[in-house]
């Protein structure tokens, strides 16, 4: 497997006059090509930072971080504008409002495909077909204020794809859509990854985003604590985690895992041969 994404012991300090905040200690993250990933952790986690790292609009204060085998630590400034333009397209966290609202939809695709020296047939037909795939042929002449919350997002998408880039990048892309445009984003996604052959990573708090990706990257105090691979049908799927475990041997325990088995304060383990087993502390007392 070819990985397209390939950061490791990513730092970033964001300093604010005299004060620093430590957004991404140490973050390790490998996507391979094609594979739809999300991200989840908890609020000021540096899920955002990580995005802007990888979107090349921020640059890490240490470690490295390439993409389609392009260090984008050291980006020349021309270098940095053919990566936007070509590698990597980015929904941002309430994308809806980065739509240019007297333009159309239509338009609005067009916008970045300017500049880039495609002809403009070439120009039209992409947009067409970007809308297509979203099954928006019909909302090409309205303006974003036209189109439902779904429909708007979906065309932050197309905007994001419109120079076919190797890799997506979405910031929290279901996060104001009700439960069907949430579900029917992600259906949309999917297919555009089977169509385009696309890697997209996105950020989330949605459950329903964590049941219909390939895998789950857990970011927690800035770097990768869990991941989640889903085996099975997304609706019974049995996650096989990989956890990390720090140097004093912590590791913390997958919420789904606790909840399951009702694991809560003091807790058994025993080993068995090469492994451990991690139980209720009154599961089968056994001798001392
Ligand atoms: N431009 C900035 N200047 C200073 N601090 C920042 C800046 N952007 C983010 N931070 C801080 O860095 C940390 C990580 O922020 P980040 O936006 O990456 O988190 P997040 O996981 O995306 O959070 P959320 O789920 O709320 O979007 C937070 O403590 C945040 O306050
Ligand atoms: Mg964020």
């Amino acid at each position: 497997m070819t990985e397209i994404v390939e950061c490791t012991g990513l730092y970033h300090i964001y300093k604010t006059g005299t004060l620093e905040v430590v957004a991404l200690q140490g973050l390790d993250l490998k996507v391979a090509e094609a594979e739809m990933v999300a991200v989840v952790g908890r609020s000021g986690s540096g899920k955002t930072t990580l995005m802007n790292i990888l979107a090349a609009l921020e640059t890490p204060s240490a470690g490295q971080a390439r993409v389609a085998g392009i260090d984008i630590v050291a980006l020349s400034a021309r270098a940095r504008l053919e990566y936007h333009r070509r590698v990597v397209g980015y929904v941002w966290q309430n994308a809806r409002a980065s739509l240019v609202a007297e333009l159309t939809a239509a338009e609005n695709i067009q916008l970045p495909l300017l500049g880039t020296g495609l002809a403009r047939g070439e120009r039209l037909s992409r947009t067409d077909s970007l809308l297509a795939m979203l099954k928006m042929g019909d909302r090409a002449d309205l303006r974003p204020a036209s189109l439902s919350a779904g429909e708007q997002q979906r065309l932050a998408v197309a905007v994001a794809l419109a120079n076919l880039p190797r890799l997506l990048l979405a910031d929290e892309p279901t996060a104001e859509l009700d439960r069907a445009a949430a579900g029917r984003l992600l259906q949309d996604l999917a297919r555009l990854r089977e169509e385009l052959g696309i890697t997209v990573l996105l950020v989330t708090h949605d459950p329903l985003v964590e049941r219909n990706v390939d895998r789950v990257v857990r970011i927690r105090d800035g770097r990768t604590s869990t991941e989640t691979r889903w085996s099975g049908s997304a609706d019974e799927a049995v996650a096989n985690e990989l956890v990390i475990m720090d140097r004093a041997g912590r590791i913390q325990i997958p919420g789904v895992h606790l909840e399951a088995l009702r694991l809560k304060d003091r807790v058994r383990i025993r080993r068995q041969g090469d492994r451990l087993v991690i139980s209720r502390h009154d599961d089968e007392e056994e001798p001392e």
